[in-house]
Formats: structure tokens, C-alpha cells, sequence
């Protein structure tokens, strides 16, 4: 097995071409729900403003499906593991395609490339010397998959599901995590963005400080998983097992995988946000491999309750997005929650948002812009003329990129949606001072021809700004305009040709 230095890794992130950003892989178990679904779409909204920017981006997402979770579940409804999870996955492929996630691959830890991939990962980490054989006993809970200790549980119960815990005892092997604590310390330390937000690393700063045990990396009891390359009767923990998928998806262990590693970011939720830091990143050490970025988003509430199952109020994100529209759905969630805080979910809220900021704002803006257009130049884009200051400032400051380009890179948001916003009122208060339906009463005219050319242009950039968010209403404002809508980008507004035929309106964008 090649072992592939830190030094060229580190050189290959300095050089490097592709964006490689991830998403959690879920697990099977039970139909996707509302936390799934932000993931993906905060990801994606990431994955399509990095293509925008002239990127190369690998985006991946998939599926966890093994352990004792799945197999127990299967169990239940009677069907081998193996066809269980094959009918599961659908629905999360199914999510995907309805969230318009532009994922690049679709991993699954019950593909071929994927078993390889952990076996070939598990064998780099045992020649490291950090794989030995021991007698695990502990408190296990088969929801999170994952141990606890009794200062963890809470009045024995997993602090999470509020689940009872299983007492375990096996003999199984070890990865001997305890050794990496001083090196994670420091590479937080020196490298702030490994873990972000700032408050989750110090978190796992502080957690790290106070010593690392050894972790189980296998299980004897577990017949539902990747059985151990060097002993076929234990299984690879299911937590080690889904970590390699960002490997596995990348195509290692063939060394193409080096052309996306490591990650730009993979984005997940604060609850498993040890497993891919501590736990992950020194796995990664162990094999000798450069430490990807991590951000932690928080947990979404529904209507101010926590989602489970045990008070019936989990949002099914296809219902929400078949019922309101996939863009109403994305907007929402990303405007309406400050990325790596907690936030909440309600359907009056999603309401409000979508009347007030998508019809209101931009569905008026776009229709006001098309209905003069067809009005007083027979559909057709005008010429503009000689510009007065009015409408130079518009433009520029449309143009002015600086805050939602920073906003994104940093993963701000809703940060990033309030700067567009502002833009949006902008152009509306443009119409509104330069008020075309009083330069029309005079016949076409020069003054009427730039305004409305200046409006249009505005859209258009525009357009470039929405799109990560919200893609299809992004494409519908460029097809208005008579635009090509693959090319749409930050200067499209340069193919904006005066005589072109809008497409004017056959549907409202986000209709009362
Ligand atoms: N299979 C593991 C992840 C392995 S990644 C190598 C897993 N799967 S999961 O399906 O249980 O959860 C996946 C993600 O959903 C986590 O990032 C978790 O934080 C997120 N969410 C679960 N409930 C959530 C909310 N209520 N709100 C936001 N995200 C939430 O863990």
C-alpha cells in the first residue's frame, strides 16, 4: 500500500484545482427528514456558488448502511438487510432529486468501491501501529451507534434519543486514539479552520484536554457490516466504516483520490461533530493523510420543539417542498437560520418568507420589470441610452460583490441572503424614483428605453447572486430576459442584446 506523505497533500491543497465538499452520509433507517434535507441544501448552495466562481467542485453525499441500527430495523420488517437498505435508499435519492442537489456522486457503504476502500483504509492504520487487540466493556446505544460512558448517559439513558443504553463486553480491536492528542491540539491550534464555528472548537478543544481514551474500532457481534481485513470473524465499526466514505468517494485507494483530498469542507450537524473531528482527523493522521475542514451546523427545531419521532412532528422535506416549492424551502431554511447556530422551523414562518421576501420583493420586481417591457416595447429589450448618475449607482452597487462573496466563503448564509435582499430593495426603490409608468406617458423614449435596460441588466445580475440558492427561480428570471440559462454567472448581463424577445411570464414567480 502506498502511504502518501503530509508533504504532498499539504502542496496539493495549495494548488489544488477541485473544491471537494461533503455532506453527511444518513442513515437508512427510517425516511429522510427536515435536518437531512438542510444539510444537503446548505452544501449545495455551497457546491453551486464554487461553480460559479469558475471551480471545479466534487460534492458528495450518500448513505450510511450498515450496523446494528439497519440490521435491527430490517429485522423488524422482515427483509434481509441488504434488500432493506436497496428499497430505504431510494427515498433519499428521491430527496435529493427533489431538493435539486447538485451532488456530483451518490455514495453507499454497501457499494464495492466503498468496502475496498475501508478495508485498504483499516490495513494503512494498522501498519501505523495503532491497531491492538483488547476487551471493550461499556454502554453502547444502537440510535446514536455509538459508546457511552456512564459520566455521559444521563440517569443511564443516551443523553440524545433519552434511549436505554446495552451494557457491551467484547473483545475487539482498538485504535489508539490517546496517541494523537497532543498533535490534534496543536493542529487546532494553528489551523483555526479545521473545526468551525469558533464555539464548537473550543468545545472539542476542551473535551480533547481532558485526555483521549482508545476507541473500539470493531465489533464481534455486528454480522451486518465490512468484516475486518485481517480478522473476518469482527466487523468495522459502523462510525469508521461511514467516516471513509469521504475517502471511498474520491476513489481511494487509488491515489486519484489525492487530486480532491483533503476536503474543502465537510458539513454535518454538532452532534457527530466529534466523530469528524477527533475521531476522524486522527484516523486521518494514523494513515498519514492532510486534515480536512469541518463545520458544525446546529440542530433545527419545529416549531420551537425538538423533532422526533416520539412527538410525531417530523417534517418530511418532500411534502414541504411538493406543497410549498423545493426554492421556497431552500430559502427559508437558509434565510431564516444563522448557519451554525440552532434555529427553528415553522410553516407560518415559511409562509411569511416566501410572501413577503420571494412574491413581494423579487416576484414583483421581476414581473413590474417583464410587464413593461412587453407594454411599451412589444416585448422586446430596449436600447439603452446615455445614463444619468441614478442609474450608474444602481448598477454598481449591484455589482459590488465584496460582502456576499465574503458572506459565502465563510458559509454566513443568511448573511449572504440579508446583503441580496438589500440589493433587491434597492432596485424596486430604483423603480420606484425613476417611475418608467410617468416616462411612458410621453411615447418610448431614450430616458424610458435606459431605465428599463438598466433594470433588466439588474436582474440579471441578480440572477448570478440567487442562483446557489435558489437555482430554479435563478434560471426562470435569465429565461424571462431571453438569456441562455447555462450561462448563467456574474456577467451575463454582458449577452443582454436590446432588441431580444423576452419570454414574458406564462407563470408568476411565487404567486399570492
Ligand atoms: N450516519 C451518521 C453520519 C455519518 S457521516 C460519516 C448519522 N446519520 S443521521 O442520519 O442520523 O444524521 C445525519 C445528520 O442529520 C447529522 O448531521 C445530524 O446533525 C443531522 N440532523 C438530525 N436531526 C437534525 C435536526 N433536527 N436539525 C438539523 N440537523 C439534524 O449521524
Amino acid at each position: 500500500m502506498t502511504r502518501f506523505s503530509e508533504k504532498i497533500t499539504e502542496s496539493n491543497k495549495k494548488n489544488r484545482k477541485w473544491v471537494y465538499v461533503t455532506t453527511p452520509i444518513y442513515y437508512v433507517n427510517a425516511d429522510p427528514h427536515l435536518g437531512h434535507a438542510y444539510t444537503n441544501i446548505c452544501a449545495d448552495v455551497f457546491a453551486r456558488f464554487k461553480r460559479l466562481e469558475g471551480k471545479n467542485v466534487f460534492f458528495l453525499t450518500g448513505t450510511d448502511e450498515h450496523g446494528q441500527k439497519i440490521a435491527r430495523t430490517a429485522k423488524k420488517t422482515g427483509i434481509s438487510p441488504s434488500s432493506f437498505v436497496d428499497t430505504t435508499v431510494k427515498s433519499f435519492r428521491r430527496l435529493n432529486k427533489k431538493l435539486n442537489i447538485s451532488n456530483d456522486d451518490f455514495i453507499r457503504t454497501t457499494q464495492q468501491r466503498h468496502i475496498t476502500a475501508v478495508k485498504a483504509f483499516l490495513k494503512q492504520i494498522r501498519e501505523s501501529n495503532d491497531v491492538y487487540k483488547g476487551t471493550y466493556k461499556g454502554l453502547y446505544c444502537v440510535d446514536c451507534e455509538r459508546f457511552y460512558t456512564e459520566k455521559d448517559a444521563v440517569n443511564g439513558m443516551c443523553p440524545i434519543h433519552n434511549s436505554s443504553l446495552e451494557e457491551i463486553e467484547e473483545e475487539n480491536y482498538f485504535f489508539r486514539l490517546s496517541k494523537y492528542q497532543d498533535t490534534l491540539l496543536n493542529q487546532y491550534r494553528e489551523n483555526p479552520s479545521l473545526i468551525r464555528p469558533k464555539k464548537r472548537r473550543k468545545e472539542i478543544l476542551n473535551r480533547i484536554k481532558q485526555g483521549l481514551d482508545d476507541i473500539s474500532i470493531s465489533r464481534a457481534s455486528v454480522d451486518w457490516g465490512i468484516p475486518l481485513p485481517w480478522d473476518e470473524d469482527q466487523t468495522v465499526y459502523v462510525w469508521v466504516d461511514a467516516l471513509t466514505n469521504y475517502l471511498s468517494g474520491i476513489g481511494y485507494p487509488h491515489e486519484k483520490f489525492q487530486k480532491f483530498w483533503p476536503a474543502d469542507v465537510h458539513l454535518l450537524g454538532k452532534d457527530i461533530l466529534w466523530f469528524h473531528t477527533t475521531i476522524w482527523h486522527s484516523l486521518l493522521l494514523s494513515a498519514g493523510f492532510s486534515l480536512p475542514n469541518v463545520f458544525a451546523h446546529g440542530w433545527l427545531k419545529v416549531e420551537e420543539e425538538k423533532m422526533s419521532k416520539s412527538l410525531g412532528n417530523i417534517v418530511d422535506p418532500i411534502a414541504m417542498a411538493e406543497t410549498y416549492g423545493t426554492d421556497v424551502l431552500r430559502y427559508y431554511l437558509l434565510q431564516n437560520t444563522t448557519f451554525g447556530e440552532d434555529g427553528s422551523f415553522s410553516t407560518k414562518g415559511l409562509l411569511q418568507a416566501r410572501n413577503n421576501d420571494l412574491a413581494d420583493d423579487l416576484g414583483n420586481l421581476l414581473n413590474r420589470e417583464l410587464i413593461m417591457i412587453s407594454r411599451y416595447f412589444e416585448g422586446r429589450i430596449p436600447s439603452p441610452a446615455r445614463e444619468k448618475e441614478v442609474d450608474t449607482e444602481i448598477i454598481s452597487s449591484l455589482k459590488q460583490k465584496k460582502e456576499i462573496c465574503t458572506s459565502m466563503e465563510s458559509l454566513a448564509f443568511s448573511q449572504a441572503l440579508q446583503e441580496i435582499w438589500k440589493r433587491i430593495r434597492e432596485i424596486n426603490k430604483y423603480i420606484n424614483t425613476t417611475k418608467p409608468w410617468q416616462l411612458a406617458e410621453k411615447g418610448k423614449n431614450e430616458r424610458l428605453s435606459t431605465v428599463i435596460y438598466k433594470i433588466a441588466e439588474a436582474l440579471c445580475v441578480l440572477s448570478s447572486y440567487l442562483y446557489p440558492f435558489i437555482p430554479t427561480t435563478a434560471k426562470t428570471i435569465v429565461k424571462a430576459l431571453g438569456l441562455d440559462t447555462n450561462k448563467i454567472g456574474a456577467n451575463q448581463w454582458r449577452d443582454l442584446i436590446p432588441g431580444t424577445s423576452i419570454h414574458a411570464h406564462r407563470k408568476i414567480l411565487f404567486p399570492h
